[in-house]
């Protein structure tokens, strides 16, 4: 019989051909099928395993050795402190997007009441961070994906979010157009495919919906804008994930549509410049959120 050491040890040999710490991606696997923390992976170290998990694991690491993504092969990822559901159909959320929440977040007070916006929500993960720390706002989430929002909702029922995060399929602010006309606005964030067409190919393990930017990786983010000088009232902070070298020309794209606005660039843990904010003006006289009008936010 093999025991918790034995397959440990084996599966890190084995993991070792596909990833750079096999030693957590064995354990991770391991913790999954057993359903135990890792903790008491460690603390019990002979503990026989039952040969229906073995197989199991022996699933799960062929997968990995496949190249299937860990998060995808494990059918869970953490994000913002919470466990979520991921599938193929759903984009892994990336530990950059953190700071898209974190600037939301910085722009709704704490007590604040009213109306946040995550389109293009995948598995939820935006929309459940911006729930969770504001207890008494609503989310309005939309993704063009059935399949996405699927999987949004086991997200939110397993976190108990359903009342407060609401969904919709559509393309972009077109399904929620009416209800951003009245009450408060606080924040609309959004993470849209922008890597360009020709680089999706490599990533191929997620869906491509979720990827695909066009030719230069905003035809998207270009439309989102439009809609956004269409559909929203002025003295909305709105936050937008770019990827790498994009965030000049998204500054100019947004400047093209809310001419005289301060955009703000922040930049993840590597320096990239990360996410692009700025408050929508019906004059032109954009404003940074920091400034934006109190009556909105408190
Ligand atoms: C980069 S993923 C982000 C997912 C999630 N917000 C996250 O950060 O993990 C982009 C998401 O936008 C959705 N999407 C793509 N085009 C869209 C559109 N026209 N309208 C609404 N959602 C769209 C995709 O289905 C995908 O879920």
């Amino acid at each position: 019989m093999a025991t918790r050491r034995d397959l440990r040890r084996e599966f890190r040999r084995r993991l070792r051909a596909v990833t750079e710490d096999p030693e957590l991606e064995a354990d991770l696997i391991l913790t999954r099928v057993l359903k135990i923390s890792r903790a008491d992976l460690l603390a019990d170290p002979d503990k026989t395993v039952k040969p229906d998990e073995i197989r199991l694991v022996e699933r799960l690491v062929n997968c990995r050795l496949q190249g299937k993504p860990l998060p995808y092969v494990l059918g869970e990822w953490e994000f913002y402190g919470y466990c979520l559901k991921v599938t193929p159909a759903v984009l892994i959320p990336r530990p950059e997007t953190e700071i898209l929440v974190d600037a939301a977040l910085e722009a709704i007070p704490p007590d604040a009441e009213g109306l946040a916006v995550d389109v293009g929500t995948g598995s939820g993960a935006v929309a459940i961070a911006l729930a969770g720390a504001r207890p008494r706002i609503t989310v309005l989430a939309t993704d063009i994906s059935l399949a996405a929002v699927a999987i949004a909702r086991e997200n939110l029922a397993r976190h108990r979010l359903q009342e407060r995060v609401e969904l919709y399929v559509g393309d972009l602010l077109v399904p929620i157009k009416s209800r951003l006309t009245s009450g408060r606005l606080l924040a609309v964030v959004a993470n849209l495919p922008y890597v360009p067409t020709a680089e999706t190919a490599k990533l191929a393990w997620e869906p491509v919906v979720a990827l695909d930017g066009g030719p230069d990786g905003l035809t998207v983010i270009r439309r989102f804008l439009d809609q956004a000088r269409d559909f929203l009232p002025s003295g909305v902070p709105v936050f937008l994930e770019v990827g790498y070298g994009q965030a000049e020309a998204v500054r100019a794209e947004v400047l093209r549509r809310f001419s005289g606005a301060d955009v703000t660039v922040r930049l993840d843990l590597a320096g990239i410049p990360r996410v692009i904010g700025f408050v929508t003006s019906a004059d032109g006289q954009g404003r940074p959120a920091a400034n934006r009008n109190p009556d909105l936010t408190s």
